[in-house]
């Protein structure tokens, strides 16, 4: 199911460690806390109830906060001890007494966690991921899973949508020599990124809806998709 590509973006995993050390934030469109409210209570309503949520790649926290008054207990895990810091000052800060954090990644999260969830939520995340990656995370995610509980993936990176967006098409004033621009621009650090072994992409990969479906229903997953409300090049992935 799997090519000799995700073999290569496996090695740059890395990268990825590297690229989060360090960073304090999860690069929302705006970090205005009238923006993250909404973006949590879009993530809140797809989400649906349940009481104990894991939040895994929970950054600074900063969706998470949100979802802790709907929830009794909540875990956050992220591989990032910057971002984890930053997401203990937000939980002291907004006094959210139920929430605990791990620092792990997707391989040495599961052995860490003393519960199982009824959700298991992962945002702006699965762009870090190899589908052999995804693949192991739903599996282990099974036996962490509370009956009748659901994986929330949002905020994929659609790659029928990403690269127009890339190239300015969903811009206000998108015209045909900023978009040219833009296309000879991508292409230049697509060429570094090659060149350098970097993955092509800061942002990471675009996963097909059809791939994520395929993986889910391996599991014997129902699996819904749902475009994202603030991020017109993002889908989320709502499996049960
Ligand atoms: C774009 S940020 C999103 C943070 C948060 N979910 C939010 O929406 O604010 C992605 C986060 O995933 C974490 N991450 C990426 N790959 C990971 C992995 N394999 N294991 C654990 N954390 C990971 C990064 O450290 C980063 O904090």
């Amino acid at each position: 199911m799997f090519g000799d590509n995700e073999k290569k973006l496996s090695k740059k995993k890395d990268f990825w460690i590297e690229f989060f050390a360090g960073r304090i934030d999860g690069g929302h469109r705006s970090s205005a806390e009238e923006f993250l409210s909404m973006e949590a209570e879009e993530k809140l309503f797809h989400l649906k109830g349940g009481k104990t949520l894991l939040d895994f790649g929970c950054g600074a926290g900063e969706l998470l906060s949100y979802y802790a008054p709907e929830y009794e207990q909540l875990v956050g895990v992220d591989f990032s001890a910057s971002m984890l810091d930053e997401a203990s000052k937000r939980i002291r800060e907004q006094k959210c007494g139920n929430i605990s954090l791990i620092q792990a990644d997707d391989k040495t999260v599961w052995d860490k966690l003393e519960s199982s969830f009824d959700r298991i939520t992962a945002a702006g995340v699965l762009q870090y991921l190899t589908l052999q990656e995804i693949d192991s995370f739903i599996f282990n995610a099974l036996s962490h899973l509370n009956k009748g509980g659901k994986i929330v993936f949002f905020d994929i990176l659609d790659p029928r949508l990403y690269p127009l967006w890339k190239i300015g098409l969903f811009s206000q004033d998108a015209d045909i020599l900023n978009i040219l621009r833009k296309i000879g621009f991508e292409f230049k650090v697509m060429l570094s990124a090659s060149l350098n072994n970097r993955p092509k992409d800061i942002l990471g990969f675009a996963h097909s809806p059809n791939i994520i479906k395929k993986i889910a229903n391996k599991y014997s997953f129902e699996i819904t998709f749902v475009q994202s409300m603030y991020y017109e090049y993002k889908y989320h992935a709502i499996i049960y």
